[in-house]
């Protein structure tokens, strides 16, 4: 690979002052590991090692990374048109990719609220839900189900309706009136499974049915999943799971929010989960693979039903009193189209369900690697859980040194190429996993 500028080429002498986040800072920082360039499917080490992606960064990079035509459109842009802000004033770069998201988006969501994250777009859903019943008339609904096991990002609200319970301890009792549903991760019945798992869909959704009745149906908003829970290990929704959960929420008026931060753009070989799963929410969070990660940006699509209820108010009125200071930030609105114009250009959605097959068979071949427990997978997302978050982690490490790039999460080593990834990438991935479980 071509070294482009010398730029931040070697690691720092300094390591104090950056806090990072979700990182033991102090034991890091005693055994540091440090990218300095990436290209395609591949970071570079200061040696100049390359190293394989396998998680897209943090499942952003869809398109693999440093593409040129976003960092080009990110580069005119930032010599254009910097920052202006979205508060009644329109610069055309957030309307154009706009309208592309929206086409781009399932049926009948034509529109699409900017934020600056993934943790924002959770949080800018959560009060979308309870703005439109408020202005329904349904101001008393202001309770929201979230999933044990599930991440919405870091936002109080997002952290409320979360399901990891080490990310909350610290943080207080968090928003009222929240309650959660059972994860739907069953080993006894589904390890192994290929795809959705065949066993306890329906009966994990009718949960739902339990917590409206202890709640009281007409005091509730919403109910917020991931289609896929990624951050906590890819568990994979039942056969059955998300179409009920659909149906109880349509049975009780609650608005049922899908957080696509993982899902969307193509990770499971559709632009969004919800097309690729067959179900569809009201809301849809997205980021990350919005602006293939070049670019901070989080956005909220709206279905009509929402958008025309919070459109009935007086129309002097701000319909939706929400909104950040980068809310269609201009560079984040550039890379986006440029974005969604690489997947459509490149068929990555489509290319992405193509190789689905090859990697489902070639995570599965770990089945009879040292200390494997469960694998799982849908579209280009993968986890291989061993016995316990030590071994997880140690196998995460050595991959790295031996030229991959995998995250330990829990119990599981989780999976997420860039939409891309090549056969003979497939196998170096798997051969990597194998030889390093087998050495810790
Ligand atoms: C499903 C989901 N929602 C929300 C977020 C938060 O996104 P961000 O880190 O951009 O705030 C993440 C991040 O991984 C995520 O996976």
């Amino acid at each position: 690979m071509d070294a482009p500028e010398a730029r931040f080429a070697a690691p720092p002498n300094a390591l104090d002052a950056f806090w990072m986040p979700f990182t033991p800072n102090r034991a890091w920082k005693r055994d540091p590991r440090f990218v300095t360039q990436a290209q395609g499917m591949h970071y570079v080490a200061p040696d100049g090692r390359r190293i394989l992606d396998a998680i897209a960064g943090l499942w952003c990079v869809n398109a693999g990374h440093c593409h040129p035509k976003i960092v080009e459109a990110v580069r005119a842009q930032a010599g254009q048109l910097d920052f202006a802000s979205s508060f009644g004033l329109g610069h055309p770069a957030a309307f154009e990719y706009a309208n592309c998201l929206t086409e781009a988006a399932p049926e009948g969501f034509n529109r699409v609220f900017f934020a600056g994250s993934g943790s924002e777009a959770v949080d800018t859903a959560l009060k979308l839900a309870l703005a439109f019943h408020a202005v329904q008339g349904q101001g008393q609904r202001t309770k929201l189900v979230g999933r044990q096991r599930s991440y919405h990002g870091v936002g109080f609200g997002g952290l409320s309706v979360a399901g990891i319970g080490s990310q909350r301890k610290h943080f207080g009792p968090l928003l009222p009136g929240v309650s959660h549903l059972p994860h739907t991760h069953d080993p006894r019945q589904n390890a192994f499974s290929r795809g959705r798992p065949e066993h306890g869909g329906e009966a994990f959704a009718d949960a739902l049915e339990g917590i409206l009745y202890a709640q009281d149906p007409s005091t509730i908003a919403a109910v917020i999943v991931e289609p896929v829970a990624g951050s906590t290990g890819v568990l994979v929704p039942p056969q059955g799971y998300l179409e009920r959960l659909r149906a109880i929420c349509d049975r009780h008026v609650l608005l049922l929010i899908f957080d696509e931060v993982v899902t969307g753009f193509g990770r499971l070989g559709a632009a969004f989960g919800s097309q690729a799963l067959g179900v569809m929410p009201d809301l849809i969070c997205c980021a990350k693979g919005m602006t293939n990660g070049a670019v901070p940006m989080g956005g909220v699509l709206i279905n009509d039903r929402v958008a025309e209820g919070l459109y009935s108010q007086p129309e002097t009125t701000s319909e939706f009193m929400h909104g950040y200071t980068y809310s269609g930030h201009p560079l984040a609105a550039a890379a986006g189209l440029a974005t969604l114009e690489v997947y459509q250009e490149e068929g990555l959605f489509q290319r992405a369900a193509e190789t689905a097959p090859r990697w489902e068979a070639a995570l599965h071949s770990l089945r009879d690697a040292q200390g494997v427990t469960d694998i799982r997978n849908i579209g280009l997302l993968g986890a291989i859980e061993f016995g316990s978050p030590a071994a997880a982690k140690a196998i995460a490490a050595r991959c790295f040194d031996d030229g991959v790039l995998i995250r330990a999460v829990g119990e599981a080593l989780v999976l997420s190429p860039p939409l891309a990834i090549e056969d003979s990438q497939i196998d170096q991935i798997v051969s990597t996993i194998r030889k390093c479980a087998g050495e810790v």
